[in-house]
């Protein structure tokens, strides 16, 4: 059983490695994908990242030479050699070069990003939260994503993971915003990309549940208690009701 599942990610990386598009059809616990390297000739610039069920595990920097843990506490029980990631680059740009002319210079169709913005945890004002930014259907992976705070560009408290891929060859990139909950402030992320005409504006505001006025409070717990009451005095009537009919009555008979 350890063993076929064992198997099963084996085949999993490599099918999700070699040819995305299959992988869906495969049902597994968890989806490791090793070694995914792009380079595009904007720029020019790549990428090496290694992920787990969806999630950034590390990717090589490519300028520092260096490789970059998503947590840094996976460094204490793993390590990677930049250098594999840098080879990876290095061939994929090769590729690239050859595929270029091979597709006679054909440019690559942009996609239209999907963009969506909610809070980590439900909004309470003065609770210190986190904005979510997921941008989905990436594709070309180059993006700028950006927040704003009452229209204005906001740049501390901001994060974000790398380019993660899809089983449809898009990528998919999350932005984060740590932020405290206020009534006045409203909220935009920013999304550039070649696929949009013109950068696409997320708005997001807190939703908080106005306060129920004193009034309110007293009607609802008058009505609540009358039909409390209510509930009592006809279920009784009821109980009453049944006992009389169910008992003594059931053996009556003519006489
Ligand atoms: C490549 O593109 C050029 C210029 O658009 C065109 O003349 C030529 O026929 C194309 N070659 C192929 C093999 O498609
Ligand atoms: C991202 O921002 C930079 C700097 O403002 C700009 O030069 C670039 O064109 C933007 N990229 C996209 C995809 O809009």
């Amino acid at each position: 059983m350890v063993l076929n599942r064992a198997l099963i990610l084996g085949a999993l990386a490599l099918t999700t490695m070699t040819s995305l598009c299959g992988s869906e059809d495969i049902v597994a616990d968890h989806i490791g994908t090793y070694g995914v390297s792009f380079y595009h000739s904007y720029g020019p610039s790549g990428y090496y990242i290694h992920e787990f069920d969806g999630d950034e595990e590390f990717y090589v920097d490519l300028e520092k030479r260096e490789t970059v843990w998503h947590l840094p506490v996976f460094s204490e029980f793993a390590s990677f050699d930049p250098q594999d990631g840098l080879r990876n680059i290095a061939t994929a740009k090769h590729t690239l070069e050859i595929m270029i002319r091979r597709s006679n210079f054909t440019a690559v169709i942009n996609k239209v990003p999907e963009v969506t913005v909610f809070s980590k945890s439900p909004v309470m004002l003065g609770q210190p939260n986190t904005l979510i930014c997921h941008v989905d259907n990436i594709f070309p992976p180059v993006i700028n994503i950006t927040w704003l705070r009452n229209g204005h560009s906001v740049t501390e408290g901001v994060s974000e993971t790398s380019f993660l891929l899809k089983s449809d060859y898009s990528f998919l990139k999350i932005n984060y915003l740590t932020f405290l909950p206020s009534d006045d402030d409203v909220y935009d992320c920013k999304v550039e990309h070649w696929g949009l005409d013109e950068p696409l504006l997320k708005h997001w505001e807190p939703d908080i549940p106005a306060p129920m006025s004193e009034l309110t409070e007293t009607v609802v717990c008058a009505l609540g208690l009358t039909v409390g009451l209510v509930g009592i005095v006809v279920g009784t009537v009821l109980i009453i009701q049944g006992l009389r009919s169910g008992g003594p009555s059931r053996h009556q008979g003519p006489l």
